[in-house]
This record gives structure tokens, C-alpha cells and sequence, in this order.
């Protein structure tokens, strides 16, 4: 039965339908004869047969039976251009048309796959960044960031940027010129936080270890014995540039032990492992939509605690930028007062505003064990096809399996073979890691066990192909039998439940 007839059925005929959504009979009719409810109406149907028939139904059936077509105009000849026109010769030399993005498998280290909702609810019409009911979903947002943060922190809002804008805003707003901060380096992203530092008018203290390991705690305590004057302690939680997972908990001790406040990069970790802002007392932490939030680009969630707030906002000195300053951005943020600060990207914030309900909807605990769920399956593929993991057990982050090439294998083909022949993208080794890992992402909507199957089916055929010695079939075996296992255990803990 399509949505279509399923409304008939609940209503009990199609002027019953019209009625409960105050529409001409017409309408409803037109829906039964074309065979679908157009994808606008997903969310009154979902409200309207009080969840029985979901909104996502109706936007899968409409787009699979309607698809969305941009088309350019038809001709330049209708609005009067020629090659005389003196404005012309500013013009792109070849007619552009309208963008139509392919469908890719996204299993890389993000962006990643958007769920359907979330780009319904991107596409609505536009409202003003002041409009009572934008505020209001400005509150709603705030509300389920601290829920997906795990933390009462008030000051907790989505910047107008990517994740480099929140790893910016926070150095920037409690770094004081001079100040000493140590950050721990294990990856691309630590070298990141050195450099803001530095344009805070910081002096970095660095921890390094080795790519591929997480933090060293040991030595950070003894970096922070020698360096008293510490004031910050800054890491990433979940190193997207190895897949390392680092213990957040243990780092946020010993760095309050020294009296120092702790900035935590939760870019890749948010949604897809435990974080739990207020439990590890972290004092800062930001992150990004598109990683295991699943929402588009461009926005960083952050949040502080009490004491960041007290400290920024006793600071002697001006914030080096005037677009970061907290407590400018406070003023629209905030928790009383919604003045202009700067053109709120409306849509954006709607689309996560969408895949944070999503998140809330499914469990912010399930989403944990999904991801942990698909990374074991895709691991046992991949270990079939006998590929090792760069990370030790213990410190792999489940929505960031990096893998080393081996020996012989032309890297980068491969990954282009994915992409022309499977359409799927994964990611490649980034500095010393260049050309000697593949990174395969297993983030937010991108982790279902569909892509964990095509990934490891589209990978084997294409080693095989270039004559990696690797029997195609095994890891899709393997894979099967670790799912089969955990449906196993899952039957086994419910019925010891009941
Ligand atoms: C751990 C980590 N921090 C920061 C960033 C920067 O985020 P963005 O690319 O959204 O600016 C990334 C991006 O991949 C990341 O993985």
C-alpha cells in the first residue's frame, strides 16, 4: 500500500482525508490518482495520523516517484542577450547550467550523508534571523545541543561556521596574549589548535605523540608539573586525521589538577561516541554539523561552562575579533536579549535543528551503539580482506576506520576507482599518513549497514581487479557473521530482560 492509500484506509474514504487536513476533495483526489502525498505535506501527515504514517514515508515516495528537477531557463535568445551586449563580456565564456550534485555514498571523514528530513526542512522558505518563531527554534536548538553535549552549560549555541570557526572561537576568547596553553598533538588537528594559539598571542606548549595514538596522559602530567603557569590544556577528543580516540575524561583531571581550563575538540566525536561535557567537567568544546550530526556544512556547535564565561568576560584586554567576541555574540545568543549581531544563516540552523531532533528521536545512547554496531561489521570485513588498522583496540574511534594500504597498492587508484566506478568516497592519509592509509568514515546518516556492505563489496572487486591477492566475498561474509553475532547477543540480553 502506498502513503496514499494508507491515508484513505486510516480515514476510511478520500473525502474523510480532506477533511482531517482542511483540503478540497480535489486535492486529496489528485493524490490517490498520481500515487503519492507531495513531499511538503510529510510533516502535517506525520502530525496528522498522530505518527502512523511517518513523515519520512511521504518524503521518500514523493521524491522517488517526483524527483526534484532544477532546470536552467530554456534560452539566453528570451531575455534579450547577444554577443553585443557590453555587459557580456564579463560573462562566463560557456553557458552554465543549473547544478545537479550526483549521489555519492559518503564514507569519508565528512561531510556526510544528509538525512532526508534534514534536507526537507533545509529547503523550507526563509524566515528573518528575528522572527518570533526563529527565536523560539533558536531556544528549541540550544536546548538539544546541551542534550547531545551532555551538559546544563547555558552559553551552548551553534557558531556561523565550519568546525575551524569553533576551534578559532574558542583560543580566541580565552586565550589572553602571553598566555602559556598546552595542547597535545597527535594528528593534523592539534597542529591546527598550535597555530591559533600562536595568533592569539599564546605561547603553545606542545605534547606530541605519535599519529595513529591517542594522548599520552602521562605526559601531559608531566608537561603540566614543569609548566606550573599553565592556564589552558587544549586536545582533540576523536583525531579524524587517524582515527584515535583519546580519553577526555582522564586529560580534563589532570588538567584541573594544575588549575588549567580545558578546550576539547569534539568535531568527529559529537554524536557518534560518549561525550559528556558536565561528567568530565571540560570547560570549552566545539564541534561541526557535518560529521556525526549528519547536517550540512557550516556550523560549529560550541559550548562553556560558567567559568570560560567569567573568565571572557573579565578580560582586561579586546577580543582580537570582532566577529568572535563572545561577548558580542552573547547579545544574540544569549539567554535574555536578541539583538543584530550578524545575518544568521536561517536554513542551516533549521536543517540542524532537524538532525538534532533526529538525534533526540533515535537515542543519544543509540547512536553511540549504531556507530559501534557498523564499525565492528566493517571491521570484520575489512580484516577479512586482510587490511590492519592503524589504531590499536582499545583507541579506535568507531566513525573513523583508518586502515594501512598495503604495500603495492597504488593508494590514490583505489580511492578514485570507489568514487568513478562505485561512487563511493572515502578519505586518504593527511600529512606524514599521505598515500600509506585509507580512511573510511562511518558518521551519522553515512552509518547504516547498507553503506558498511557496498563499501566492503565495491572495495574487494576493486583490489581484486588490481591484483591484491584478496578472495571477494570473504569480508561481506565476515561482516554478515559479526552482525549475525550482535543480533545474536541483543535477542539474548532482551529475553534475559523480560
Ligand atoms: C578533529 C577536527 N577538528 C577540526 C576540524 C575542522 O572542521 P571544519 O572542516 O568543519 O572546519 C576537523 C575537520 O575535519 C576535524 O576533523
Amino acid at each position: 500500500m502506498n502513503c496514499t492509500e494508507r491515508l484513505v484506509a486510516l480515514f476510511g474514504s478520500q473525502a474523510e482525508v480532506a477533511r482531517a487536513f482542511q483540503l478540497d476533495r480535489a486535492v486529496v483526489h489528485n493524490w490517490v490518482k498520481s500515487g503519492y502525498v507531495p513531499a511538503r505535506w510529510a510533516s502535517e501527515v506525520e502530525r496528522v495520523t498522530q505518527g502512523r504514517i511517518a513523515a519520512i514515508d511521504i518524503v521518500n515516495e514523493a521524491s522517488a516517484k517526483n524527483p526534484v528537477r532544477v532546470k536552467s531557463r530554456p534560452d539566453d535568445a528570451q531575455f534579450g542577450f547577444s554577443a553585443e551586449d557590453p555587459m557580456s563580456q564579463y560573462a562566463p565564456s560557456k553557458r552554465i547550467h543549473s547544478f545537479h550534485p550526483p549521489q555519492r555514498t559518503l564514507m569519508g571523514p565528512g561531510p556526510t550523508e544528509i538525512h532526508p528530513r534534514v534536507l526537507t526542512t533545509m529547503s523550507q522558505p526563509a524566515i528573518g534571523y528575528l522572527d518570533p518563531v526563529f527565536v523560539e527554534m533558536m531556544e528549541e536548538l540550544k536546548s538539544l545541543l546541551r542534550y547531545v553535549y551532555q551538559t546544563k552549560n547555558a552559553l551552548t549555541f551553534p557558531v556561523s561556521g565550519p568546525g575551524s570557526v569553533g576551534m578559532e572561537y574558542c583560543f580566541v576568547n580565552m586565550v589572553v596574549p602571553g598566555d602559556k596553553v598546552i595542547v597535545c598533538q597527535n594528528g593534523v588537528f592539534g597542529g591546527r589548535m598550535v597555530e591559533n594559539v600562536i595568533r592569539s598571542g599564546g605561547t603553545p606548549v606542545l605534547v606530541e605523540d605519535k599519529w595513529g595514538e591517542p594522548i599520552d596522559v602521562q605526559k601531559l602530567e608531566d608537561t603540566l608539573k614543569a609548566n606550573k603557569d599553565a592556564k589552558i590544556v587544549a586536545f582533540v577528543h576523536a583525531e579524524t586525521s587517524t582515527g584515535a580516540q583519546s580519553d577526555a575524561k582522564e586529560i580534563s583531571r589532570i588538567a584541573h589538577k594544575y588549575g588549567a581550563m580545558v578546550i576539547m575538540d569534539a568535531v568527529t566525536s559529537l554524536g557518534g561516541t560518549a561525550v559528556k561535557l558536565d561528567e568530565w567537567e571540560i570547560d570549552a568544546a566545539y564541534s561541526a554539523s557535518q560529521k556525526c550530526l549528519s547536517c550540512t556544512p557550516g556550523l560549529s556547535p560550541v559550548s562553556f561552562n560558567e567559568r570560560v564565561v567569567q573568565h571572557v568576560q573579565n578580560r582586561k584586554d579586546r577580543i582580537r575579533s570582532w566577529f568572535m567576541d563572545m561577548n558580542l555574540l552573547l547579545g544574540y545568543w544569549g539567554a535574555t536579549t536578541r539583538t543584530y549581531h550578524h545575518t544568521a544563516p536561517t536554513n542551516s540552523l533549521f536543517a540542524l535543528h532537524e538532525a538534532l531532533v533526529l538525534i533526540r528521536e533515535e537515542g543519544l545512547e543509540n547512536s553511540w551503539a549504531r556507530h559501534q554496531r557498523h564499525h565492528v561489521a566493517l571491521k570484520a570485513g575489512l580484516e577479512a580482506m586482510g587490511l590492519k588498522y592503524l589504531v590499536a583496540e582499545g583507541h579506535q574511534l568507531p566513525q573513523m576506520n583508518a586502515v594501512l594500504c598495503p604495500q603495492g597498492v597504488n593508494e590514490e587508484e583505489v580511492r578514485k576507482r570507489l568514487l568513478s566506478e562505485f561512487g563511493i568516497e572515502i578519505g586518504a592519509g593527511l600529512g606524514p599518513l599521505k598515500g600509506k592509509i585509507w580512511r573510511f568514515g562511518l558518521m551519522g546518516y553515512s552509518c547504516r549497514p547498507d553503506n558498511v556492505m557496498l563499501c566492503l563489496s565495491a572495495l574487494g572487486s576493486v583490489l581484486e581487479d588490481m591484483g591484491y591477492a584478496v578472495h571477494v566475498g570473504d569480508a561481506e561474509a565476515a561482516a554478515h557473521g559479526a552482525y549475525a553475532q550482535m543480533h545474536a547477543k541483543d535477542a539474548a540480553r532482551k529475553k534475559r530482560a523480560a
